[in-house]
């Protein structure tokens, strides 16, 4: 675990990251690139800099963010997510910049867009580099006005926000290529924090697997430890995939009943800094179906209970509903050990 120095940003990233976490959250501890993030946030707490933070995908940059608005006055005001890349590029500027009622057909009603919700607090633009051209020229002209209207509408609308984007992407290279313009990228790079890759950064990897395995023993009522030779392996391993791969590798060892055959498979792989993906070996695929077993038992439950539920337990109305007979539906109603509200212990 980490030994949680008492860093202002660390401190303020760990209040902020919920109650299922386990905190302090090893972010700035670990490596010298790290502190160098650690202190680049503390030293921008009190501004409202736009940030652009660079690296590829898992490396942590939602948490650098968080951690910059954490460290910031707006701390307890919105801090707003908009993923650029997941929403189709039509509905994007509305996203953002609200519309009006009659904007466009289907806009029935007036919304305010995400840069709303954001004032008093920060605006996170992940994913940059998906934003369509028109929308670039659009949110340059915010950055520098601070004010903007609603699509179909005409007032403007003033907000107070700080603006902090997020890609994975060359933005040099799309800027050559024509797809990103130059004044936008000029105007979000006032400080650029470039999170490095985890394999560059593995002595953190101890730190972070204790972290994720204290976290998923908790999360899943597990008591399951990590051997050196584990350590030594996780240590070893590329990580393409960067700190999200390695959070979802614990998280497996964890779950999986056998997950020290999930240790041994990698190891049969042989450490070295180019392996793949360490994937689960044949012993955990026969766990594997055990869980897709378990996955269909669940989601054949979860059908279940709704239905009874929907039409107040009319059981015959249920097995219509499900498609099977009212003799295999009482059976699965046993099976699964749903009772009907009336008998509910209170
Ligand atoms: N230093 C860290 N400590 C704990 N968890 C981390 C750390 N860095 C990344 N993570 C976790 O790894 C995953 C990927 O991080 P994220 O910030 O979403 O990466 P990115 O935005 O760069 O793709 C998340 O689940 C995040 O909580
Ligand atoms: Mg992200």
């Amino acid at each position: 675990m980490s030994a949680g120095h008492p860093r202002s940003a660390h401190r303020a990233l760990a209040q902020d990251g919920g109650s299922d976490r386990i905190d302090p959250l090893p972010l700035f501890d670990g490596h010298p690139r790290m502190q160098t993030i650690g202190s680049i946030i503390e030293s921008i707490a009190d501004t409202d800099t736009t940030v652009l933070i660079r690296g590829e995908s898992g490396v942590g940059k939602d948490l650098v963010a968080r951690a910059v608005h954490a460290a910031s006055a707006r701390r307890e005001g919105p801090f707003v997510k908009v993923n650029c890349a997941a929403i189709p590029q039509g509905l994007l500027e509305s996203e953002l910049f609200g519309h009006e009622k009659g904007a466009f057909t289907g806009a029935h009603r007036r919304k305010p867009g995400q840069f709303e919700y954001a004032n008093r607090g920060t605006i996170y633009l992940d994913e940059i580099a998906e934003l369509p051209l028109a929308l670039q020229a659009k949110l340059l002209h915010v950055l520098q006005d601070f004010r903007f209207s609603r699509l179909g509408g005409h007032g403007l609308i003033d907000i107070d926000t700080r603006v902090i984007a997020a890609t994975n992407q060359n933005l040099e290279a799309a800027m050559a290529r024509g797809e990103f313009r130059g004044d936008l990228y000029y105007r979000l790079n006032v400080v650029e924090i470039r999170v490095p890759p985890l394999r560059e950064r593995r002595e953190e990897i101890p730190t972070l697997a204790a972290w994720f395995l204290a976290k998923f023993n908790a999360q899943y009522g597990r008591a399951k430890q990590l051997s050196p030779e584990t350590m030594t392996l996780l240590t070893e391993y590329s990580w393409s995939g960067n700190v999200r791969e390695l959070e979802n590798v614990i998280r497996r060892l964890v779950v999986l009943t056998d997950g020290e055959q999930t240790v041994e498979a990698l190891a049969a792989r042989g450490p070295n800094g180019h392996a793949p993906v360490p994937h689960p070996s044949p012993v955990v695929t026969e766990s594997l179906r055990d869980i897709a077993r378990r996955g269909a038992r669940e989601a054949e439950r979860k059908a279940l209970a709704e239905v009874l539920e929907r039409v107040r337990w009319n059981r015959a109305e249920a097995s219509r509903i499900l498609k099977v007979s009212y003799k295999t539906l009482l059976n699965k109603i046993c099976e699964c050990g749903l009772t009907p509200p009336s008998r509910r212990a209170l």
